[in-house]
């Protein structure tokens, strides 16, 4: 029988969180002296942006959910503080661990390392230079707080150097959020969620817009609505919208949708139905991040509706292409994508499903445990 060493606390907390650590997880689940707890803070509460993530990825449901709902930015951030604060008095673990750069990912690094309990950081070192997104802050502050930086690739690393963080805590480990995409994506597939839609492969386009620099101000929105109205007269669009997007477009058009039509809008998809969708579009538009990743690993023309990325890996390597938040960039952008050859799937170093056996092997060592002799088997690439 082996004896506990110790409990990793692994917090999740909006959306892009989940992906990302459901791999970490399970990873550490093959060492039976530690202890991984899911930590939900309840940043994003909705069953479209939370529950059905859980389900799907296989993850348990949380031991603790915090609650803290939505509010603005200071607020949230502490109020998940405080109240991650008071679980760690409570019962300390041995390590916590955040992914990403969401407020819960600041906000529960920082109540860890005034305790002093050791913080592990997935996806570290991704940097926008832009200090204008929260996100940038929130990277750049959990970056300074963590013990552990597990960065999903070689900019991350170079980042993190120049910002005179110690190398001893870098760790070069590939992209949990992309161990996901490879063990989920038959399951994803089998859903046929394009013919679903009533789409054909490579016969649509997909689009996410949740920033609040593209989707708060009306003007812009309604401008950045004209444009894709626009390019769906050339391809049919699926607009998953997020319910801070649906709401802005609510209130610029209040008889129910009027001038929305050929928009494709619908709700928010859970994580096999999106990864399903868009895997089979001829293009996706976004302002997210994680898509810019997904899109370069399964080779769909990626158009990045930002003026900076932080995963400038997608655009070297992969399928992305920025092209600024003017919605006049919109229609040639997609012009050119929809007159050029599909490009090749693409998998930078260390992309091949297996970060998060990476990550949990250096945190058991670091704590001193061994893995199980039958240890789990990950999903690879090939795809
Ligand atoms: C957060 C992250 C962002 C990430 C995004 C993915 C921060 C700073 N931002 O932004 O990096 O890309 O998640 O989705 O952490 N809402 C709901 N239901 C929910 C959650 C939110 O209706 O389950 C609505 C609320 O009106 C809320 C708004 O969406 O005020 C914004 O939610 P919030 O969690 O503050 O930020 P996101 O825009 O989701």
């Amino acid at each position: 029988m082996s004896v506990e060493i110790g409990e990793i606390a692994c917090v999740v907390g909006a959306r892009p969180n989940f992906m990302k650590m459901a791999p970490v997880f399970e990873a550490l689940r093959a060492y039976p002296e530690i202890r991984p707890t899911l930590i939900h803070t309840g940043q994003h509460y909705d069953e479209a942006m939370s529950r059905v993530f859980f389900e799907e990825l296989g993850m348990p449901a949380p031991d603790v959910n915090l609650e803290v709902g939505s509010a603005p930015h200071a607020v949230q951030t502490a109020r998940i503080l405080e109240r991650f604060d008071a679980l760690l008095e409570s019962r300390p673990p041995a390590m916590v661990l955040v992914a990403g750069d969401v407020n819960s990912t600041v906000a529960c690094a920082l109540a860890a390392a005034k305790r002093s309990i050791p913080v592990g950081h997935v996806e570290s070192g991704l940097r926008s230079r832009d200090r204008t997104m929260p996100e940038e802050l929130n990277r750049i502050v959990t970056d300074v707080l963590a013990d552990f930086l597990f960065a999903p690739s070689a900019d991350g690393v170079e980042n993190l150097r120049a910002e005179g963080i110690d190398s001893s805590k870098i760790h070069l480990v590939g992209n949990s959020m992309i161990d996901s995409l490879v063990r989920h994506l038959p399951a994803a597939r089998a859903r046929q969620t394009p013919a679903r839609f009533g789409m054909e492969r490579r016969g649509y386009a997909v689009v996410t817009l949740h920033r609040p620099s593209n989707v708060d101000d009306p003007d812009n929105l309604a401008r950045i609505l004209q444009a894709l109205h626009d390019l769906s007269e050339r391809i049919p669009i699926v607009f998953p919208a997020h319910p801070r997007t649906a709401a802005r477009i609510a209130g610029l058009y209040p008889e129910s949708g009027s001038g929305n039509s050929g928009l494709g809008i619908c709700e928010p998809l859970g994580y096999l139905e999106f990864l399903g969708l868009v895997d089979g579009a001829r293009l996706v538009l976004t302002d997210s991040g994680g898509i810019q990743e997904e899109t370069t690993v399964l080779g769909v023309p990626c158009l990045t509706f930002r003026d900076n990325t932080e995963r400038p890996i997608t655009v070297s390597e992969g399928t992305n292409r920025l092209i600024g938040s003017d919605p006049a960039a919109i229609a040639p952008a997609a012009s050119a994508v929809l007159s050029a050859e599909p490009p090749e799937p693409r998998a930078p170093a260390l992309w091949d499903g297996r970060a998060g056996e990476r990550i949990a092997s250096i945190l058991a060592a670091a704590l001193g445990a061994e893995p199980a002799l039958a240890s789990h088997s990950a999903a690879r690439f090939p795809l």
